[in-house]
């Protein structure tokens, strides 16, 4: 800036000396050319008073009277009527300067006026976008939590109302089961029945674990060790499936402060899901790395992908695209992460693979991993 203003004040200095040893340098006779010359000292003045406002028309007309006045003074002080024309020429330079001076200063105010209205609006503009974006969030959680609060009281009368016949006809069913030999009909028959009522129950502790509003106990527990259990707990699943199922040891301390039940569940249910997703012969690799002040989990698979329209809804309860799914598996997983103050996220192409990610804050750090 301040480069700026020195040029155009070497460019005004330099037009006027110019235009002045024009002036004492031209002979009196050749006097079109001195009219010529009077006339251009008039495109400094505007300059300078567009350029700086009132001050610069001023000192510049000023200055170009400075100049001027000796050449008409000792050149064409013979001339009188000539000599008080141009006197008036000066006197009209000084108003030049002054008038545009002051025009071009009050534009200038009022453009830096409007600039900063426009700054204000577009501040508003921003706050008004970032309120409504709060607004839309809320409201999305407070859709999920009332269909959450309606979950719960449908669970505690489903517990009630289904558990206990579903417990007399499981048991019954065994009963007539012992009747029969394995390879029988009527054996496979009554185990199919006593499948489906393990099925039933299992939906049934879904909906309560989702709508009970239990406790978090947070002690020392490491991530790995809950990792370990549910690759245990489903590696005959992956090897029926023939998929390759991968823990790989982490480089880093995985010990946090947390209820490693509830995180085994959330854990349980992603890994399922990758298993569930993936064709035989891919693979679901589970991986932990230091992030932030915390730990992610990530849980990569070679399946299906979910599309782009889904991934927005895949942790609501009860979204699920399968035939026999409750739609409550991530929805549980979110909701022990977010009570350990974690996040869960997915990254997903269609047709490619998904990776599941888990971050769980590490405030309190234990041993060795
Ligand atoms: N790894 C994955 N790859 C592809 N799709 C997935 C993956 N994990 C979840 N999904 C999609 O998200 C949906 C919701 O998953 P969620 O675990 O909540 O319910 P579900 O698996 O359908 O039912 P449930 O867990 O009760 O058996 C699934 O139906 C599936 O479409
Ligand atoms: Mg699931």
């Amino acid at each position: 800036m301040k480069a700026f203003l020195n040029i155009r004040t070497f460019l005004l200095a330099l037009s006027m000396i110019a235009i002045s040893l024009l002036h004492y340098l031209t002979p009196l006779h050749l006097h079109y050319l001195h009219d010529i010359f009077q006339r251009l000292y008039y495109l400094p003045i505007i300059l300078a008073a567009v350029w700086f406002g009132l001050r610069g028309g001023l000192a510049c007309s000023l200055a170009v009277s400075f100049l001027y006045a000796p050449h008409i003074l000792f050149q064409w002080g013979g001339h009188l009527t000539i000599e008080m024309e141009k006197y008036l020429e000066i006197v009209l330079y000084n108003i030049v300067g002054g008038v545009t001076g002051l025009l071009a200063q009050r534009e200038r105010e009022r453009s830096i006026q409007l600039q900063n209205t426009a700054d204000g609006l577009e501040q508003s503009f921003k706050k008004l976008q970032e309120q409504s974006d709060q607004i839309i969030a809320i409201e999305k959680n407070l859709r999920s939590a009332e269909k959450l609060s309606t979950l719960g009281e449908m669970a505690a009368v489903l517990a009630h109302e289904i558990r206990n016949p579903l417990g007399s006809i499981r048991g019954t069913a065994e009963i007539l089961r012992d009747d029969y030999r394995p390879g029988d009909a009527k054996y496979e028959f009554i185990d199919i029945q006593i499948k489906e009522t393990e099925r039933l129950n299992r939906v049934v502790e879904d909906f309560l674990r989702m709508a009970r509003p239990s406790q978090i106990e947070k002690v020392p527990c490491s991530i790995q060790e809950e990792l370990e259990t549910v690759t245990t707990l489903v590696a005959n699943d992956a090897r029926q499936r023939h998929i390759t199922l991968d823990l790989i040891p982490p480089k880093i301390n995985t010990k946090i402060h947390g209820d490693g039940e509830k995180l085994r569940q959330a854990f349980l249910n992603i890994v399922i899901n990758a298993l569930q997703a993936t064709p035989s012969g891919g693979s679901v690799c589970i991986a932990s790395s230091k992030v932030r002040d915390g730990i992610e989990i990530s849980f990569t698979d070679s399946g299906l992908g979910v599309t782009s329209e889904n991934i927005l809804r895949i942790f609501e309860p009860f979204f699920t695209t399968k035939s026999d799914g409750t739609g409550l598996g991530l929805a549980i997983t979110k909701k022990i992460i977010e009570g350990h103050g974690g996040t869960a996220r997915i990254v997903s192409v269609a047709g490619e693979g998904t990776t599941v990610l888990v971050w769980l804050p590490q405030a309190i750090s234990g041993g060795a991993p």
